[in-house]
């Protein structure tokens, strides 16, 4: 959420901070700014709406300097307007922040009591006026930015430019991810690893407490207690080709496209021998697990859905799905033969993180399911599992998501045979399945078009229902998240037997259903919701295999043929038609489906 960009060399700064700028801006996409530092002058330009309209005003009004801060903002505290975009500045002091300071109304009140002036409605304010207070003291630079820290709660990445001081960048890290990059005669700052693409592979990540100066004669990082400590470098495997669309003319249809290629390598994974064991994950005792509770936000807490209904049915488990961030407000009872896993894309999300450090403080079983290993989540977790998706830019989850149930899928399955639940012909049945989806998922990647009329015709209705059956209703959740989220449809996802207990009253003409029903022992009953449906006039949008759409395909509105895969995959399968459901409908209403308005990829607040 939000993300920053520092820069010390030798090059003017405002361009190289743009341009990292461009590759944080899934991040949070509201404002932007900058501040360069020239001839000892604090310079600070800031736009309000998409960076584009930055890059504008910096043609307009170029800054000058070899050293700069930037900021793409996700808004927390005050509308998006340009005065409440970061930086936020004192007389002397430029800060840009990621995170929110919980106690920023008591400091604000202090401040002004002092005589500080606010002009902003943001929590980040606090920060340079907190910290001039200090340089007003007499303190040096580093007590300076300790003592304001130490009064500040809440999580924060923060970047502290000085005026008349163009050799420093002060960062300070507490819960909120920041990297600084290196190369030869160049130091670079940054919220995400990502966004140093082509410009340095060699990464230092700051921890949980850390502050650090940087300037031309080197780095010094210092640990929560203020005193010097040393933090390795690594190297990091992005390219900045890996941020290029491919030809797509989206990032969600070229993530989408990418799913064939992204799922095999991770059902290489799960299919091939004592795949934990090589995955580090070996020491788990899983002979001993008694119960699994799955967590995660939004459409990973979906695949957190679908994945308890495998474990209750390969492993026997009882399975629990949980929505990371109510978990902890219940008291949760942690016993000691429960597994608890933590599905998330970033490994930064707040939510997901605060119910991970809530169990590793319970002492509870924990494992982590992530695309990014370089995360917070991955730090802290016992054990983690990589989810082999590879980057994934748009805010919309889509690879990443079938990625994550491949994982659990496997997990699942590894369990059912540690638990002997599984015949040896069951399991390969499975894994064979396994192996068949990515050329399953190209036939379907091929019903584009078809899907984009489809969409056509729901980007001419206000509301869409989408409902399934056993595996069907957590995939249908995803369906009508991904409608809402990328085209703004209002959309429902339900179980297809709740339908008559409310929301029945919502059909008409021009409310269409989406129902998602594979030709399995359940589809009958769905059927029978079909029908509920229609003579009330709601339109139907059928998604079934070739034996459903035989039955009732020419008694509905639109229908879709996918292929039949092994009945508890198919939630990997029908989720793909979903996706383009939603891509289309965004792009046919001339939305920015990779940047949907008010989100941003990573929720890094609770
Ligand atoms: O990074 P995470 O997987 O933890 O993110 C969780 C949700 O914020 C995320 O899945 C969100 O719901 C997506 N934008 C959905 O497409």
């Amino acid at each position: 959420m939000c993300g920053i960009i520092g820069y010390l060399g030798k090059n003017e700064a405002s361009p190289i901070l743009l341009e990292s700028l461009r590759r944080l801006e899934y991040r949070g996409y509201d404002s932007a700014g900058i501040t360069t530092i020239h001839n000892g002058k604090l310079f600070v330009k800031k736009a309000a709406g998409r960076l584009v309209n930055l890059a504008d005003l910096l043609v307009k009004e170029p800054i000058r300097g070899k050293i700069g801060i930037g900021h793409t903002r996700w808004a927390t505290h005050g509308k998006a307007t340009t005065i409440n975009a970061h930086p936020q500045s004192s007389n002397n002091v430029s800060v840009v922040h990621n995170g929110i300071i919980e106690n920023y109304k008591e400091i604000k009140k202090q401040l002004i009591e002092e005589g500080y002036f606010f002009r902003s409605e943001t929590d980040t304010e606090v920060i340079p006026l907190l910290c001039q207070k200090f340089l007003d003291q007499g303190y040096s630079y580093t007590d300076s930015v300790h003592q304001t820290v130490d009064l500040l709660k809440g999580q924060y990445a923060i970047c502290f430019l000085f005026e008349n001081n163009d050799d420093l960048i002060f960062l300070a890290r507490s819960g909120s991810p920041l990297v600084i990059g290196h190369s030869r005669s160049t130091t670079y700052v940054a919220s995400d690893a990502l966004a140093l693409a082509g410009l340095t592979k060699e990464i230092t990540y700051l921890e949980d407490g850390d502050t650090a100066a940087i300037s031309r004669e080197g780095t010094t990082i210092f640990d929560s207690s203020h005193k010097n400590v040393h933090r390795s470098k690594t190297f990091v495997s992005i390219n900045a080709i890996d941020l290029q669309k491919g030809g797509f003319k989206h990032y969600m249809l070229k993530e989408i496209h990418e799913q064939p290629k992204a799922l095999a390598k991770a059902i290489q994974t799960v299919t091939s021998e004592n795949w934990l064991d090589e995955a580090s994950v070996g020491n788990l005792p899983l002979d001993e697990i008694e119960g699994v509770n799955l967590l995660g936000c939004g459409t990973a807490e979906y695949a957190c859905m679908i994945a308890s209904y495998w474990f209750e049915n390969l492993a026997k488990l009882p399975g629990r799905t949980e929505i990371a961030s109510e978990f902890k407000y219940r008291d949760p009872i942690i016993k000691p033969n429960d597994l608890s896993i933590f599905v998330s894309q970033s490994g930064e999300t707040a939510d997901t993180l605060s119910a991970l450090r809530y169990v590793i403080k319970n002492k509870g079983h924990n494992l982590s399911i992530l695309n990014n290993l370089a995360s917070t989540m991955a730090k802290e977790s016992t054990y983690s599992l990589p989810i082999h998706a590879d980057l994934e830019l748009s805010v919309a989850s889509t690879k990443a998501f079938t990625c994550q149930l491949v994982i659990l899928a496997g997990l699942a399955l590894e369990l059912g045979k540690i638990r002997k639940n599984l015949s040896r012909k069951e399991y390969e049945q499975y894994r064979e399945g396994l192996l068949n989806l990515p050329g399953y998922i190209n036939i379907i990647l091929d019903l584009s078009e078809e899907i984009r009329k489809i969409a056509q015709f729901l980007t001419e209705c206000p509301n869409a229902l989408f409902i399934g059956r056993g595996l069907m209703f957590p995939t249908a959740l995803e369906g009508a998240l991904k409608l809402k989220e990328i085209s703004y449809i209002h959309a429902e996802g339900m179980a297809a037997g709740e339908l008559k207990h409310g929301p029945i009253s919502l059909i008409e003409r021009t409310f269409p259903t989406v129902v998602l029903a594979p030709s399995d022992y359940l589809f009958d009953k769905t059927k029978s919701n079909m029908e509920e449906i229609q003579s009330r006039n709601g339109p139907i949008i059928l998604l079934s295999d070739a034996r459903g759409i035989d039955d009732v395909g020419k008694d509905v509105d639109f229908s879709l043929t996918l292929p039949k895969v092994h009945p508890l995959l198919t939630p990997i399968i029908y989720t793909i038609p979903l996706q383009l459901l939603a891509y289309h409908s965004g792009v046919i209403k001339g939305l920015d489906v990779d940047n949907p308005r008010h989100l941003a990829k990573s929720v890094t607040v609770e």
